[in-house]
Parts: structure tokens; sequence; C-alpha cells
């Protein structure tokens, strides 16, 4: 036996005012709908059943063939949706129900609940106290505490709105009771739905044991709206970070740091407010990261230090510092010790071991060697307008403040560049290369033309 997730996506999601399919809509850099695809992923060898209809090419070009789809041209509720699942779900599977807008569920809590589950219960239901139960479907029981039924909001009775405990939507049935009883549920309610709900009432009349398993509320909350996109990102948010803070990273006001999911993060890292960290970015340890930086799909490794800098798709190796207001562009791949000062860009580069560019600089297709100093206001002119060329600069060579590199050029080993040079031709290994009009003084200059009289 074993089992297969199904999520119902097919809803349009009229609150969010959008273009976009609800469940596209990211919660820290990713849709809704993947950490539900995700959790799917974890707790069965199954590809999932997605159940779309509104905006389904969006999640179809984004899922592509990880997925199984199910399509529902007209949405005529959750039972509805289920109904047009039933050919795909096998008889001997166990079946998970998720909804994809109801993305704060953990893997966890699944797994929990598949190993609190007796055998002789073949229907469980996620439920959740709340605070205000209004819109949920209430949890109706008997005076054993014995589940009776669920009543939506609008079906309910003044006595059943009172009641606390909700229908989460996820719930766990074994297969065979889906197929066997799904096309039994009517419309016959006040939203000429079909109520995936009612199946639990057929099921306990059939003389079925129907559980509820109690979750958090955080991992019941519905996204409907952009305030409860936001509400969710926050708790989302708020796990990651904890996540890392447990794991031995030292974060400074966490509640002003966004980390996304996939990001890892190295032990005694420190990580000061205001930073974001994105994508696949991969911190080592003893980092810090001091206020104001933004890190993207790049990889640290450990002692670096970086203040208010900007970093995409670049490789940053161990004991380098870089800022405060320095941009690393992508495919930049700085080595060991590199120093990368105030407002230095570098782009599409490599620097090797110990090499500077401390200040006010642009490093553009630059292959760099070790120990090369990069002076104040260096410029690499990589684009002739056209066409965009690398410039080579190897170990040990020195390029003087304020000078040009016009590629493609080559400054060999230990070449020296005089400061306020415009580099066109190769330097030589161990030479000095001055490329600029040589001074002239023209003495009494001023006082004959009587010009700073
Ligand atoms: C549903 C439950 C309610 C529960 C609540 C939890 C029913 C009848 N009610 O109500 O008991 O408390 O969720 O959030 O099940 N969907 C489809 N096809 C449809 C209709 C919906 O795929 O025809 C999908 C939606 O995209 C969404 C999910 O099912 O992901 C829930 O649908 P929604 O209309 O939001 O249900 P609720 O009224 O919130
Ligand atoms: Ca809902």
């Amino acid at each position: 036996m074993s089992l297969q997730v199904v999520v119902l996506c097919a809803g349009k999601g009229t609150r969010m005012k959008s273009e976009k399919s609800k469940v596209m809509h990211e919660i820290m850099g990713k849709p809704m709908i993947e950490y539900v695809y995700e959790i799917a992923k974890e707790v069965s060898d199954k590809k999932p059943i997605f159940i779309v209809g509104h905006a389904k090419e969006q999640i179809e070009s984004y899922f592509k063939d990880k997925v199984e789809y199910v399509h529902q041209d007209e949405q005529l509720g959750t039972g509805h949706a289920v109904i047009l699942a039933e050919k795909k779900i096998n008889e001997n599977d166990d079946v998970l129900i998720l909804y994809g807008d109801t993305p704060l569920i953990q893997a966890s809590t699944i797994k929990k609940l598949i190993e609190d589950k007796k055998d002789d219960t073949p229907v469980t239901i996620l439920t959740s106290m709340v605070d205000n139960p209004f819109g949920y479907g209430r949890i109706v029981k008997d005076i054993n505490g014995d589940f009776v039924k669920i009543v939506e909001q609008k079906d309910a009775n003044d006595e059943e709105k009172l009641i606390r405990e909700i229908n989460s939507g996820m719930s766990y049935i074994s297969g065979k009771l889906i197929k066997e009883n799904i096309n039994k549920i009517t419309n016959n309610n006040n939203q000429k739905e079909y109520y995936l709900t009612d199946l639990f009432e057929i099921l306990k009349n059939n003389g079925n044991k129907i559980s509820t398993f109690f979750i958090e509320q955080d991992e019941i909350m519905g996204v409907n709206s952009r305030t409860q996109l936001e509400d969710a990102r926050k708790v989302m948010s708020k796990r990651i970070n904890s996540f890392h803070m447990d794991n031995g990273v030292t974060l400074i006001s966490p509640e002003s740091i966004y980390i996304e999911k996939d990001v890892v993060i190295g032990r005694d890292t420190i990580i000061y407010p205001n930073n974001i960290l994105r994508g696949k970015t991969d911190i080592g340890n003893n980092c810090i990261l001091y206020a104001g930086n933004e890190i993207v799909d790049t990889v640290i490794k450990d002692n670096v230090t970086i203040r208010t800098s900007f970093l995409e798709e670049s490789y940053v190796d161990e004991k380098t510092t870089i800022g405060p207001y320095a941009h690393l562009r992508p495919k930049s791949k700085l080595g060991k010790k590199v120093k990368i000062g105030n407002f230095v860009e570098v782009k599409n580069s490599i620097m090797g071991n110990n090499s500077k560019a401390s200040h006010l600089a642009y490093v553009g297709d630059g292959d760099i060697g070790d120990n090369v100093n990069i002076g104040c206001g260096v410029v690499f002119v990589n684009y002739d307008g056209k066409h965009k060329n690398r410039s080579i600069v190897k170990d040990n060579a020195f390029i003087g403040s304020n000078s040009n590199l016009v590629a493609p050029v080559t400054i060999e080993e230990k070449g020296y560049v005089a400061t306020g040079s415009t580099v066109t031709d190769n330097v030589p290994a161990n030479s000095l290369c001055i490329a600029r009009a040589r001074q002239v003084i023209k003495a009494g200059w001023t006082a004959k033309k009587k010009l700073l009289d």
C-alpha cells in the first residue's frame, strides 16, 4: 500500500484581484503551491495529482510532468474536484488530500499523522481549534466526542456557528472508500456545490470510524487575499529563521531578516538586521553579514565579511571581505582573502587569492591572478559598443589608480601599470607601462595671462 497525494487547486481566488493563479502567488520566493508539492514529495513516492482549472496553464507550465493533472473546467465544489480525480486513484492506496491555498502545513505534521493513524480508522480529518471560526466548516461531534458531520459556514445554524473546532480541508482517506463513496455526494445545500465534507458524513453513516487529528492554528491558515498572503509569509519566515537559529546561526532582529527556504547557512555566522538572502544562496561558517545586504544564488565560504552589498550568482572563497556598497554581478568568482572595497562592481570575472580592488573600480570580464592590486578608479573597458572582450591580469601585477584596461589586453606577471594609463597593448612581465601624456610645466604662465589675478 502506498500513499497518493491529491492537491485541490482549481479555484479562482477572486479575492487576490490578480491575473495570476492564486496558488502561483509567491511566499518567500516560491509559489505557495510549491510548498504543498514539496510536502507531497516528502511523504509519498508517487507523483501527486493536482486538480487544476482556473489559470491551469500557469500551474502546468511551472510543474510540467512532475505531477499528474486532472482538469476541472467548471468548479462545482471540493467534492466535485475529487469526483473527477477518482479514476486516477488506486483502491489499494491511501489518499492524502491537501489544498493548494493552504501552504503552511508541515511535512513533520503529516508524518506524525501517518504514524499515529490507527489501522482501524481509515478516515482522518485534520482539524484545528481557532479563536474565530468564521468561514470554515465546523466539526460537529456527539456527546461522546465522536464525529458526526461537517457543516459549512453558509449551512450552519446558530448553535453550530459557535463550534470552534474547524475543518482544515486536509484529510487522509483510504482510496477504496473514496472510490466506493465519492459519487454519492450531492449538491443539495445552500451553495449548490458538491462538498467534499459531505463524504465524511456518508462514510460515518456507512459504519466507518472517522478520526480527527489536531493541528496548530498556523498550519491551517488558508490564503485568500493579499493580507492573508502576507500573514502566511510571516509565519513561513519565522519558521525559516528559527530553523537557522536552532542550527547555530545568530540572527540579530530576525523579524527584519528575509531568508528564503533553500538558503543554507553555516554555524556561528552572524547576520545583522535588514539582510535579504534569496534563492540557492549557501553561506559558510563564521561569516559576518553586517546590515543591508542582498545576496542571491551565491556561494560564500567560511569567514567572509560582507557590508551593505548586492551579490548575485557569484562565488566567494574564504576570508574574503566585501563592501560597503559593492556589487558582484553574475559569474564573479573571488578567491581566498580577496578584498572588494567601497563602490566596486565586479562582473563575470575571476579574482585570485589575495587580490584587491579596494575603491571605486569596475572589473568586468577580467581574469585576474593572485596578489594583484587594482587601484582606485580602475576601469576594465570591456565593451567596444558591439562586443564584450576579456582582460587578463596575471599574478602579482599592479594596476595603478585611475587606469583603463582596454580589452582584449593582457598584463603579464608583475606587470606594473602607472597611474592614469589607458592600456591598449599587452604589458610584458616585470615591466612598467606608462600610457599617458608626459607632464609639461610652463613657468609664469598664469601671471602672463593674468588669469588668476
Ligand atoms: C473548504 C471546506 C471547509 C474548510 C475550508 C478550509 C468544503 C466544502 N469546505 O471551504 O470545510 O473549513 O475549506 O480552508 O470543502 N477547489 C477546487 N475545485 C472546486 C472548489 C475548490 O479545486 O470546485 C479548491 C480551491 O482551489 C482551494 C480548495 O479547493 O484550493 C478549497 O476551496 P475553497 O472554495 O476555498 O473552500 P472553502 O470555502 O474555503
Ligand atoms: Ca479557502
